[in-house]
């Protein structure tokens, strides 16, 4: 299955001379989702996870049916102020300014061998926060699996540490 087919590529969005790689279609194409799902458990189950992380709001829309597929636990990493009990918070920084993650205090015991989950590896940022507060807990990223990597934006290379996999690559 060529997954790259079912992204759609739209100029100029959210801002002026950024080209937005649009998952819609893939996730309205049953038999691409599946593929892509397909594709990024085999990955996550190579990398021998306790946990399956996903990063919200696009991370999850993969994150959590990996995680039903492996019979593993799903731990969302949500933006700021979503989470209600005890929670750490990491900052990282956006093209403009910064953002903050939130994980439950209590999400993965210390050790847990934690397989991290979003659409698009950009600039890297967001899942290195990511990688930041399940390290944190104590627990360790046993790799991160992409549907979409950006290529030269640097993204592969601040993940340098960890094993980074994707599905899909637009330069
Ligand atoms: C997008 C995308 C990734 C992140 C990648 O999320 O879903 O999570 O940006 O960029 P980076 O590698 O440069 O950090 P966004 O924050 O736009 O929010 P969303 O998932 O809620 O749509
Ligand atoms: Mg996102």
């Amino acid at each position: 299955m060529e997954l790259e087919r079912h992204i759609r590529t739209i100029p100029d969005f959210p801002r002026p001379g950024i080209l937005f790689r649009d998952i819609t279609p893939l996730l309205g194409e049953p038999a691409a989702f599946r593929a892509a799902l397909d594709g990024l458990t085999e990955r996550a189950q190579a990398a021998g996870p306790g946990a399956v992380v996903g990063i919200e709001s696009r991370g999850f829309l993969f994150g959590a049916p990996i995680a039903d597929r492996l019979g593993l636990p799903f731990v969302p990493i949500r933006k700021e102020g979503k989470l209600p009990a005890a929670r750490l918070t990491v900052e990282y920084a956006l093209e403009y300014g910064e953002s903050r993650l939130d994980i439950h205090q209590d999400a993965l015991a210390p050790g847990t061998a934690a397989f991290i989950v979003d659409d698009v590896l950009a600039t890297g940022g967001t899942a290195l926060a990511a990688a930041k507060l399940v390290e944190l807990l104590g627990a360790r990223v046993a790799g991160m699996g992409f549907l979409i990597e950006l290529e030269g934006l640097g993204g592969r290379e601040r993940l340098g540490a960890y094993r980074v996999d994707a599905l899909i690559r637009f330069r």
